[in-house]
């Protein structure tokens, strides 16, 4: 007898437990849930020749043979600003020197991740130039 009813006290508790975990989980989700920011579409008015580069304060574009693409000028390490090498034909961080294809690929630390890119399309019609969509 007694044993049943230390079964049936241990089962009420997990009962118990189980439905707690399954009333807050919706809650916890909704308090760390963050909205996605809005792209912002940044137009660059001027027309890029081929292998040219054009530096806006948060991405560089980039025109190659057959399409323009665009990455971040802020370095995956600490935040800081990159410059374009024309010479290596790299982004190179200022501070402590990571360098970055123009594709974003990291090929020297300390930063450790590639740059993100962004979508950069010439513009259609009358106007001449790129848009380019950043995220975040
Ligand atoms: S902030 Fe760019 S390498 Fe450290």
């Amino acid at each position: 007898m007694k044993e049943r009813r230390s079964f049936l006290e241990n089962s009420w508790f997990w009962v118990k437990l189980s439905a707690t975990a399954a009333l807050c989980y919706p809650l916890f989700r909704f308090l760390h849930y963050r909205v996605p920011k809005k792209p912002r579409l940044v137009r660059v008015n001027q027309q890029l020749l081929e292998g040219e580069v054009y530096l806006a304060p948060d991405f560089a574009l980039f025109q190659g043979a057959t399409h323009a693409w665009a990455v971040s000028r802020t370095c995956t390490h600490l935040g800081c600003r990159l410059n374009y090498n024309e010479e290596e034909n790299l982004l190179i961080c200022p501070c402590h020197k990571s360098k970055f294809t123009t594709e974003g690929k990291m090929v020297a630390g300390p930063a450790v991740k590639d740059l993100p890119g962004f979508k950069a399309e010439k513009m259609t019609g009358d106007g001449k130039g790129y848009v380019v969509t950043l995220f975040g």
